[in-house]
């Protein structure tokens, strides 16, 4: 048998650690965000879907956020309430009726029950469980500190100023509440609390410039990239201006099936990428959702995704 003297063994260890360190890529693990919680199982932002999600293994739970009539942030997805809450039992006459130009005034316009006019304590009488299944009656819209008090010390969290021009046209800062929030939990700098990492989300880029330039935040921003109009970000160029401003982009799965080149754009960049949304509920060509996040984390290369189904998440 051939005897290795010590140079060739010391090469030999040097070689076999460089390859491990390279085909390992260690910080590179693969990032699971609850969307609204384990939405798929519990309804989407209430504290059942929150826990739920942190049991099933979430890296971040996401918050979608939204103001009350007295200024206090809370987490929803819609600026309106009916279609997860039983705001149109309780109040059935506090709806307000859009007209647009697409909109005949002939036609019987939608009512819609806006969170901006409603006080927090009106919200908190409204069901945000029986829409999706009678066992979670009961479930409560969380305020945003309610969400921190669940999440802090167990995941990471990861808010997003949802729709912030409509809340600025209504005298509301939607990043300056944010940012107040932070800093009064301790959470605004990051590290701040190494269980309870920050990221801040927007499909707004003015949202995201302006808590970087007016509110100074060193948080990690992802800019969320997803229908037409925003596609123009989604070139080699556009992710460059993307940097400008943001850590990375949470461009749609249709988008990113349609130019998978995204993902080695944006790494060029020095981007992040973190698709959105995963879920069983529709997996397109795909078997199911673990087959398809498999797709998207090992062969597309993404950093991260938002997943209504955390259980699912191929960990590797
Ligand atoms: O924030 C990622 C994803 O949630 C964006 O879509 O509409 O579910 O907030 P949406
Ligand atoms: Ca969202």
């Amino acid at each position: 048998m051939m005897k290795l003297n010590q140079p060739v063994l010391l090469i030999a260890v040097f070689v076999l650690l460089a390859g491990l360190l390279v085909f390992a890529q260690p910080g590179k693990k693969k990032i699971l965000v609850a969307h609204r919680g384990a939405s798929a199982y519990a309804p989407e932002h209430t504290a059942a879907a929150y826990r739920l999600a942190i049991e099933q293994g979430a890296d971040f739970v996401e918050q979608d956020l939204q103001i009350t009539k007295d200024g206090v942030l809370v987490c929803l997805h819609d600026l309106t309430l009916e279609r997860t809450t039983n705001a149109e039992e309780l109040f059935p006459d506090r709806f307000h009726t859009d007209v647009t130009e697409d909109q005949p005034q002939t036609a019987s316009p939608a009512k819609h029950w806006y969170v901006s006019d409603f006080t927090l304590a009106e919200i908190k009488k409204l069901d945000a469980g029986s829409w999706f299944n009678e066992k979670f009656k009961g479930e409560r819209v969380p305020t945003w500190q309610e969400a921190i008090a669940l999440v802090r010390g167990k995941a990471g969290m990861y808010p997003e100023t949802k729709a912030p021009e409509v809340y600025g046209k209504r005298g509301f800062d939607m990043e300056k509440l944010l940012m107040e929030s932070l800093r009064k939990n301790k959470l605004d700098q990051p590290n701040a609390d190494p269980k309870t990492p920050l990221v801040i989300q927007s499909f707004s880029a003015a949202s995201l410039r302006k808590l970087r330039d007016e509110y100074k935040t060193r948080l990690t921003l992802t800019f969320l990239i997803g229908g037409d109009p925003q596609k123009q970000w989604l070139t080699e160029d556009g992710l460059k201006k993307v940097k400008a401003f943001a850590e990375g982009i949470g461009p749609s799965k249709g988008l990113l099936d349609r130019e998978p080149k995204i993902v080695e754009w944006a790494h060029a960049a020095g981007l992040t990428v973190t698709p959105y949304t995963f879920r069983s509920a529709s997996t397109g060509k795909f078997k199911d959702v673990r087959e398809e996040m498999t797709h998207a984390l090992f062969t597309l290369g993404v950093d991260a995704l938002f997943t209504d189904n955390p259980d699912q998440f191929p960990r590797r």
